[in-house]
């Protein structure tokens, strides 16, 4: 069986969000709440510490660590008694990071790596198992631009998000036979609190995450809303942003001209 484009119309949906207590996560959230369908919104952050009033009616909130395996494990079996499966899982997500390479030791790029690449990893296979038995589905994996085209100075999070774009290629492809979709999203920079979670022993790349993220236009709503769009459609490669598309085809359409924007970052 092929994988298929969701049908909006059908039953409520099951759908578990990562990284949900804030920008696009809890975006996500609330885009699948609204529309009726039941969402397991987790984050790292500890229930009693998620102020008030901030996951909409029809969300139910539980503490979920990407990095913890027994955080993935309860969340499934939680997903399982509750609601005997889950349609959707959006792995959401990740933290800034950045810094010249001789800058960032190694403790760092295992924590990017740890969060933003091995904690999709973890929730495409804790959900698989799912996903399979039901016989379709749909991943979300948030990348980024970053997955695509490498700006110097963000190697580990430049890395860490290619390899979600890698990933979510091979699956796609391996899971299309058991008609599960997977799409894989990557906006632009967006106005979210991404730049606090943010360290780096480079101040400069510290400075650069802080000025693109808090000056950029896009908003969640409107970066979860146009990738909603796509994912409903079935799509695969889901660019949120003109300036991905700018990035993405000036790289593979004029390389010369390309390199020469990036070298002019440094
Ligand atoms: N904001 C941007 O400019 C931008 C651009 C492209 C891609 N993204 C990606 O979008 C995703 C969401 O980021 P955002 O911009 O909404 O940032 P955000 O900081 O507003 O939200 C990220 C959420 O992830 C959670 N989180 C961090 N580590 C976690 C862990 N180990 N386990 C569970 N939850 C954890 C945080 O607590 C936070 O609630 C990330 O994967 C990010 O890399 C963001």
């Amino acid at each position: 069986m092929a994988a298929h484009p969701q049908d909006s119309s059908r039953a409520p949906r099951r759908v578990l969000v990562t990284g949900a207590a804030s920008g696009l996560g809890l975006e996500f959230v609330r885009w699948y709440a609204v529309r009726g369908h039941r969402v397991l919104a987790t984050d790292r952050i500890a229930p009693d510490d998620v102020p008030a009033g901030l996951l909409p009616d029809g969300a139910t909130y539980r503490l979920l660590d990407v990095t913890r395996d027994e955080d993935w494990a309860a969340a499934m079996e939680w997903v399982q008694q509750t609601w005997g499966g889950l349609d959707v899982l959006v792995n959401n997500a990740g933290v800034a990071a950045g810094g010249r390479l001789d800058l960032i030791d190694m403790d760092e790029w295992h924590r990017v790596l740890d969060i933003n690449l091995l904690g999709v990893v973890r929730g495409c296979r804790s959900a698989l198992p799912l996903l399979r038995v039901q016989r379709g589905g749909t991943i979300v994996n948030v990348a980024s631009v970053a997955g695509l085209v490498h700006a110097p100075s963000m190697a580990s999070y430049n890395v860490s998000k290619a390899g979600v774009v890698a990933l979510s290629e091979t699956l796609r492809h391996e899971l299309a036979p058991h008609g599960i979709q997977v799409s894989v999203v990557c906006p632009y920079f967006v106005r979210t609190n991404i730049a606090n979670s943010m360290r780096s022993a480079d101040p400069a790349a510290l400075a650069a995450a802080r000025h693109y993220v808090d000056g950029a236009r896009a908003t969640p709503e409107v970066i979860v809303r146009r990738a909603m769009r796509a994912v409903e459609a079935g799509r695969f490669l889901v660019l949120t942003d003109a300036m991905g598309r700018v990035l993405s085809w000036g790289k593979r359409l004029a390389g010369p001209l390309y390199r020469r924007a990036l070298r002019a970052t440094t």
